[in-house]
């Protein structure tokens, strides 16, 4: 039994953050179906609980999943009122029958034959972006791939998978600035001013996006042109906040969550003793690694479900309306289901079991991008710099949101 007692969890801590494995544990042993005061939610840790709530959209309702976790203040809500901040029901958040509709358009773009023809443009995005880190290693010793390599290398990707590179007209720092707000305003625990500052990044972001998508409409075979073509199940087109929605959700989970992933992956491969070297000479390795690695530290850490009707889980009765928090980081070290699950065993038979990507309805329509991602990326950095070394300064601190968890730096050196 684990000696964490349950009631301590925080799940903003730093600490937490850094080694959440003790408390994972606790939970699925002692508590598998808990009520945490500190987000009024439900924390669901058993991998067969997870993963039979994934697969049962009629009893568990994907509404919540990107709600704010608590109630902001007026003076917040009124700054998102000005630019009538709005994520109705289009992905994610969307139990409705017009859900089918919005994801048919992901799969026209991220299906595997896009991914694998989109190859070579991430190979040449991943080449400039190694320029860049040896111009850094060159000019200033080392280099936070974190901030370079993990972060650009996804937003240049997806804006030229989306067809948006010429129609944006910030720069990627602006983007990504805007991104982190907006993770930190709905999945972290700001106060006051922080809370009103983070709010006005979301706002200028959205601005942003509702004037990109009242533009007149492109091709049909991109974004933009697919959501001005798309149609409702009841005939209606697409509103301007329907369009944002898309497309600020898309940015965000397109290019927050494979930066998060690409960091995380850097951080451990750079640790483990001849790992990087490997790489660089057997390449192979890597796709294998990285499902080890989105089975044990998942960049979405959590995904969130109501109940639609009152149910059962292990044991414990939930009423309708019920806010759950599926921990799907739990998930993948769920030892009923993985053996031995601190250890990353690439040759695991179940080695794509984990449910990082979630399941069912609503599994993650850019999964087969972000591995092909995390394969380029791996191949080509660790033989361009088969001698990379992690530095000693690279500050432990890790990004603590409700769903999120990635390195904050991975800085690097020359060996
Ligand atoms: C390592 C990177 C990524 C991880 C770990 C991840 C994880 C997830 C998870 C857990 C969900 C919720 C699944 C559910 O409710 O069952 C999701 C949904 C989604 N993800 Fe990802 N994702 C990643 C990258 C991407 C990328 C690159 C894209 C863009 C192409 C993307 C697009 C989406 C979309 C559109 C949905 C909503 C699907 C729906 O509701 O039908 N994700 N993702």
């Amino acid at each position: 039994m684990s000696a964490i007692p349950v009631d301590s969890v925080d799940l903003f801590d730093q600490g937490y953050a850094r080694d959440p494995y003790p408390a994972m544990a606790a939970l699925r042993e002692n508590e598998p179906v808990k009520f945490d005061e500190n987000t009024g939610l439900w924390l669901i840790s058993r991998y067969q609980d997870v993963r039979s709530i994934l697969l049962d959209p009629e009893n568990f309702l994907p509404d919540n999943a990107i709600d704010a976790i608590g109630r902001f203040s007026v003076p917040t809500l009124r700054v998102l009122a000005r630019v009538k901040f709005d994520l109705p029901q289009t992905l994610a958040n969307n139990g409705s029958d017009s859900h089918a509709g919005y994801r048919r358009i992901m799969t026209r773009l991220f299906n595997a034959p896009a991914v694998a023809a989109a190859v070579p443009m991430v190979e040449k995005v991943v080449a400039e972006a190694l320029d860049d880190v040896e111009r850094r290693l060159a000019a200033d010793g080392v280099c936070d791939l974190a901030t370079t390599l993990a972060r650009d290398v996804p937003f240049r990707v997806m804006l030229r998978l989306l067809d948006l590179q010429s129609a944006v007209d910030v720069g990627i720092d602006t983007l990504s600035r805007w991104s982190d707000a907006s993770l930190e305003l709905f999945w972290g625990r700001p106060r006051g001013e922080r809370e009103v500052a983070l709010a006005r990044e979301a706002a200028a972001f959205y601005a942003w996006l509702t004037a990109l998508v009242s533009k007149p409409a492109p091709e049909p075979g991109t974004l933009l042109g697919a959501l001005a073509a798309h149609r409702l199940p009841d005939g209606e087109r697409l509103g301007l906040n329907q369009k944002a929605a898309v497309v600020y959700f898309m940015i965000i989970a397109g290019q927050m969550t494979t930066t998060q992933m690409l960091g995380t992956m850097c951080l451990r491969a750079l640790r483990e003793p001849g790992l990087w070297q490997r790489f660089a000479a057997e390449p192979a390795a890597v796709a294998p690694w990285t499902e080890e690695v989105l089975r044990r530290d998942p960049p979405i850490t959590t995904w969130r479900r109501i109940t639609g009707r009152p149910v059962t889980v292990s044991g414990v009765e939930l009423p309708a309306g019920a806010p759950l928090l599926l921990m799907l980081a739990s998930t993948g070290s769920d030892p009923e289901v993985f053996d031995d699950p601190g250890q990353l065993c690439p040759y695991r038979s179940n080695v794509r079991r984990h449910l990082s990507f979630g399941l069912g309805r609503h599994r993650c329509s850019g999964a087969e991008l972000a591995r092909m991602e995390a394969d380029v990326v791996m191949r080509m950095t660790t033989a361009r710099l088969p001698r990379l070394r992690l530095s000693a300064r690279t500050a432990p601190e890790m990004l603590a949101l409700l769903s999120f968890r990635a390195p904050l730096q991975v800085l690097v050196e020359r060996g």
